[in-house]
């Protein structure tokens, strides 16, 4: 007899991933029927006709084929054919061959030199690790710290739903904390000391908080005195801090500024508090979701935690070399006075100045729709409007009814989560700008027409 659904863990059956969810599976139908669809569900830049840096794939070409610098060798400038040596040298054995199970020692240290000149904190090569995109070094710290249903990690509301995800595929319990919307979705002590005080009072052990910054749906940007506060709660509290920092090149609004979790945290010199910080090749400017390469880095952490850390990842024996490739890219790009810098510096600003202009373009335009209304969109890559519903109506039927009627793809705010007796939905800000105008007129249209 075949595999059974009844042979299907419970756990992977309870999982659920809006973000490729059943609309999604509807508007891949359509687009087979021959219609023309829009997808905003998913911050998958490349997707929606964003260009790679030059820069990443002349470096990923050369590492993947060393022979293009022979028979190619005016292709490539200078800088490209240096960088590709010194990976491949880095490497020792190139790209077909396993890594150590952290990644590339000399990758690994570009990545702590990045975080010293952007931080200016003492970085330990070996507290990072490599990863197939943020998503896998998530998971591996979610699995390290959940031990039981008991074990409880609180996730924002909305949240990015890895988060809820790998939780339930740990067997760990969620323990929601609220964004505040009025306060443009950020923290507020209040509402975490309520929703840790709900949660040990029904039996929680509550070991971690996962922070989104900037967030994953509501585009918030936090700032220092922010950050310090969650870590003063985390410290109160002995829970160790999971930073979610993917979206830290995607800030729009000038006077902001993305700041790391490490950094206040040596700010605050919190010794006591763990920290797990997440970054992606797959967000900012480069978009590089399909070539999966991140990396995590921890502080204040015991030698034999971090000893069972590097056995869970030799589990995977090691990220993919290509997507390592990319983390090294990504941490050392040319600098001024490099053949690639103009270029690099050209294509980075085209595609941030074009990110920012369609944040402002969709948050003003939804906000003009009556009915709508969309918060600053400060960071990240998405807009989480909150939207008026006739009675009966959910947020999963109007998203299932706006790809009918439009084509155009969005996720419902149930899939991230929201607080009681609101309805949102998530689209991302990444369609090309006349397109985007479009999403914003026809959004306008059904919104008036939707009963
Ligand atoms: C907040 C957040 N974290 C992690 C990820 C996963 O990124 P990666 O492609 O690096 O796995 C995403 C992807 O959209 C995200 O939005």
């Amino acid at each position: 007899m075949t595999v059974q659904i009844a042979d299907i863990g419970k756990t992977v059956l309870e999982t659920e991933y809006a973000v490729r969810g059943p609309i999604v599976a509807r508007a891949a139908e359509l687009e087979k029927q021959g219609r023309e669809i829009i997808y905003c569900n998913i911050g998958n830049p490349q997707s929606l006709g964003q260009k790679a840096l030059t820069w990443n794939r002349q470096i990923l070409a050369l590492c993947e084929y060393p022979a293009l610098m022979d028979l190619a060798p005016s292709a490539f400038p200078a800088d490209v054919i240096e960088v590709a040596k010194s990976i491949l040298a880095g490497t020792k054995h190139g790209l077909g061959a396993y890594s150590e199970s952290r990644g590339v020692r000399f990758i690994r240290e570009a990545v702590a030199e990045f975080i010293l000149e952007r931080d200016h904190i003492g970085v330990d090569p070996d507290a990072i690790f490599l990863t197939d995109g943020a998503s896998k070094g998530v998971q591996t710290i979610l699995r390290l710290l959940i031990s039981g249903p008991q074990d409880g990690i609180m996730v924002p509301i909305p949240q990015y739903p890895l988060y809820s995800a790998t939780i339930t595929l740990s067997e760990g319990r969620m323990v929601s904390y609220q964004l505040d919307e009025a306060n443009g979705w950020k923290l507020s002590r209040t509402l975490l000391e309520a929703s840790l005080a709900t949660a040990e009072a029904e039996g929680a052990h509550v070991k971690a908080i996962c922070v989104i910054n900037p967030g994953n749906p509501t585009g918030a940007v936090l700032d220092e005195a922010n950050i310090a506060m969650i870590i003063e709660f985390a410290k109160a509290h002995g829970l160790a801090i999971l930073a979610d920092e993917v979206y830290q090149e995607n800030i729009y609004l000038s006077g902001d500024e993305f700041v790391s979790f490490a950094k206040v945290l040596h700010q605050l010199e919190a010794k006591d508090v763990t920290l797990f910080s997440f970054h992606s090749c797959s967000k900012g400017f480069l978009g590089e979701c399909g070539v999966r390469g991140g990396y995590f880095e921890f502080r204040n952490v015991p030698d034999e935690v971090a000893a069972q850390i590097l056995k869970l990842q030799s589990v995977n024996l090691c990220a993919n070399l290509p997507g390592q490739t990319a983390v090294y890219a990504m941490v050392r790009p040319p600098k001024p006075g490099m053949p690639s810098y103009a270029q690099y510096a050209a294509e980075k600003g085209a595609i941030l100045d074009t990110l920012k202009q369609r944040a402002i373009l969709l948050a003003e335009g939804l906000n003009r729709i009556e009915g709508i209304s969309c918060n600053v969109i400060a960071g990240a890559m998405y807009a989480f409007p909150s939207i008026t519903l006739p009675p009966e109506r959910t947020d999963s039927d109007y998203s299932m009814a706006l790809l009918e009627q439009t084509g155009i793809c969005v996720v419902p705010g149930s899939g991230f989560g929201q607080a009681e007796g609101t309805a949102h939905f998530r689209t991302t800000i990444l369609p090309p700008t006349e397109k985007l105008q479009k999403v914003v007129d026809a959004l306008g249209e059904f919104h008036r027409n939707f009963k």
